[in-house]
């Protein structure tokens, strides 16, 4: 007999334990598994329009039909990406704004993608680097910075009424508790989860405050086009550049381009000078290959047709107004239906709200009993995806929202 026969079995696998579901991502597998006829799922960001569907853009299935004609290869790409998607990235956040020899950029899949690079980037880089996230911030932010083991701190973002944001209290953490070297997460539009932006004013605040305390801005840049319109959005990062001369940018197509399941995205290195972006370059194409190698093509591809024909490009422009008017079309009408669905709640604060989202201000207790009661999903935070609503749902989804909160 061998000596493994002998020996006694070990069960490697038999003692983990059961992670607990996604914060976002798993509602959607409980949506999913929920058998009532009347669920909604306003959980994760991602956009409907009036049948419940999430569409695919006209000027992406013109892309995909056009590419389908002409690709040529299923080769890898460069670590990098391609570098003509590449400069597009560049074109739609900088414009002509910056010298271009100043960014290394790269193409990643999906915005996830890019922040996790970012923070492999710090982790590897710049370590012992602490960063300061907004509260609250996006439920995925500290497990991907985490999962590099970069420090975080995070700053009072919200105010106390969790109807505003707190300028007062993120000035006031950045100034007294941040030390100079350390990194800022932003925001640059569409908050997530509050929808609540700071104004162009208060933006030129927090740069200054950033470049006095030389405090190295790391900015989510996953909604361009959904707040104000797509050269409106970029202004916060160019409010922080103007003081600032480094940050990392992280992008995202998934929404604006409806490129959810092809992950497409970017991150963007901003350096005071071309080898400072050359070096920076070379090091965040090691964390690339040591991670997913290299990114993939077919979304990609799509942008950069699209971007790379004037026709595609105006038809998307249009689509994209569209969703974003929708969304706040979608916003006003829950706000006026819930006027008159009985809790005697005024949700107007959600008014001046931008993007996706809006932070209804429910607490937890109230989001489980809108799930177990109503089978409406909505994330723990209280945060409702507008632009999944519907408008002929909407009665439906206000008279739960006011049971909740009268009883
Ligand atoms: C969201 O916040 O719902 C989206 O960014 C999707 C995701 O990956 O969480």
């Amino acid at each position: 007999m061998t000596e493994s026969a002998n020996s006694p079995k070990i069960s490697r696998f038999g003692s983990i334990t059961t992670a607990p579901p996604d914060a976002i991502l798993g509602l959607t597998e409980a949506f999913v598994a929920d058998p009532s006829p009347t669920k909604m799922n306003l959980s994760v960001g991602v956009y409907k329009d009036a049948t419940g569907k999430t569409p695919i853009l006209e000027c992406v299935k013109e892309a995909e039909r056009q590419l389908v004609g002409c690709e040529v290869t299923k080769g890898y790409l460069p670590i990098s990406g391609v570098s003509e998607y590449c400069s597009q990235v560049g074109d739609l956040i900088f414009g002509d704004t910056i010298d271009r020899s100043r960014l290394a950029t790269l193409q990643t899949p999906g915005g996830t993608g890019g922040l996790r690079i970012a923070a492999g980037f710090l982790a590897s880089q710049l370590a012992p680097i602490r960063l300061w996230t907004p509260s609250p911030t996006w439920a995925n932010h500290l497990p991907v910075f985490a999962s590099e083991g970069v420090p975080m701190e995070s700053y009072r973002y919200l105010s106390a009424d969790r109807t505003s944001f707190d300028i007062e209290g993120m000035i006031d953490d950045l100034q007294s508790k941040a030390k100079p070297g350390e990194a800022v997460l932003l925001h640059a539009c569409c908050h997530n989860p509050t929808g609540i932006d700071p104004t162009p004013e208060q933006w030129a605040e927090i740069a200054k405050v950033l470049a006095s305390k030389h405090l190295l801005p790391v900015i989510d840049f996953a909604y361009q086009g959904f707040g104000k319109g797509l050269q409106e959005d970029t202004a916060s990062i160019h409010a922080v550049l103007k003081e600032n001369e480094e940050a990392i940018v992280c992008n995202s197509f998934s929404k604006n381009f409806g490129l959810y399941s092809e992950r497409v995205g970017g991150l963007t290195l901003v350096a005071a000078d071309d080898s400072a972006a050359k070096a920076s370059m070379s090091q965040l194409k090691k964390v690339v290959r040591c991670n997913y190698s290299n990114p993939p093509r077919h979304g990609a591809a799509i942008v950069s047709t699209i971007l790379g024909d004037e026709d595609l490009t105006s038809s998307w422009h249009a689509e994209l107004a569209a969703m974003r008017d929708r969304i706040q079309q979608l916003r006003t009408q829950f706000v006026e239906t819930m006027k008159t669905a009985g809790s005697g709640h005024d949700f107007t604060f959600l008014l001046p709200q931008n993007g996706m989202f809006s932070y209804s201000g429910l607490n937890k207790m109230q989001v489980d009993q809108l799930k177990n009661e109503h089978s409406i999903y909505i994330v723990g935070s209280g945060r409702i995806n507008v632009a999944g609503m519907s408008e002929n749902r909407m009665e439906q989804l206000c008279s739960a929202v006011a049971q909740v909160l009268e009883s």
